[in-house]
């Protein structure tokens, strides 16, 4: 197992924080999509901070793994039509300003509500700013906003990697994936991978 990323390939660790990113953010879509229909209990409050401390740590997570590609680099773009090269650079470069922008909205909109916030109930979350309804209100507008974006270009971004998989026959998506999950043609990938 390779843990760096490879001019050809994405080593384990890339592959792994992109995995458990995608696992993650599907967490949060369920748990923030039904938690504001809960009554009014203490399951409601548990189940807000539940969703605050994953977010919390999706936003660590996305820090150290552009920090990681800053280090280890990333593979080539595979050969095909320049501008599939660069929508795909600014589709990815997009992910990576979304997965920023959801957990620092929510912290901003957590922060504007006046309220103490602990991570997983252990350490205190500073606040962003002081408390503020009319910004709690336009925070939360813009991270109900930022999900449904994120939403939208992660369909994009699943479809094509599924097209080149499928149709361009390429090794896009087995590149993402351990060695010997997908089956692709032997040119694609090389022996560094
Ligand atoms: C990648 C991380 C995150 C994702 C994908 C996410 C997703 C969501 C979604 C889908 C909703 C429902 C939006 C709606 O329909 O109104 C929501 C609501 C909410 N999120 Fe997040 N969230 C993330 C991080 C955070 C963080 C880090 C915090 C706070 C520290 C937070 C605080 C909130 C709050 C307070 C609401 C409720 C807003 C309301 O009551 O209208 N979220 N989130
Ligand atoms: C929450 C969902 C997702 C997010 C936020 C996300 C984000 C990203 C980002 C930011 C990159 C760029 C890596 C870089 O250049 O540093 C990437 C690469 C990639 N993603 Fe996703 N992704 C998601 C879901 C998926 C899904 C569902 C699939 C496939 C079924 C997928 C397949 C890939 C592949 C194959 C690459 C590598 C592309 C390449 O080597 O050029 N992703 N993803």
């Amino acid at each position: 197992m390779i843990l760096k990323n490879s001019a050809t390939r994405w080593g384990a660790v890339s592959q792994a924080l992109h995995w458990l990113i995608v696992a993650l953010i599907l967490v949060m879509a369920y748990l923030g999509l039904s938690m504001t229909e809960l009554p009014n209990t203490p399951v409601k409050v548990r189940v807000y901070a539940l969703h605050k401390s994953i977010g919390l740590g999706i936003l660590a997570l996305v820090v150290l793994r552009l920090a990681w590609r800053g280090y280890a680099g990333a593979p080539r773009a595979l050969p095909g039509p320049r501008w599939q090269q660069r929508a795909a650079a600014l589709a990815h470069a997009a992910l990576y300003g979304l997965l920023l922008a959801m957990p620092l909205s929510g912290w901003l909109a957590h922060s504007a509500s006046g309220f103490p916030l602990r991570w997983f109930g252990l350490l205190r979350v500073p606040p962003l700013v002081a408390r503020n309804p009319a910004l709690q209100d336009l925070a939360e507008r813009w991270h109900a906003a930022l999900f449904w974006t994120l939403a939208a270009l992660v369909l994009v971004h699943a479809a094509a990697a599924f097209w080149h998989h499928l149709f361009r026959r390429d090794a896009t998506l087995a590149r993402m994936l351990p060695r010997g999950w997908l089956r692709v043609p032997a040119s694609e990938e090389s022996s560094d991978a």
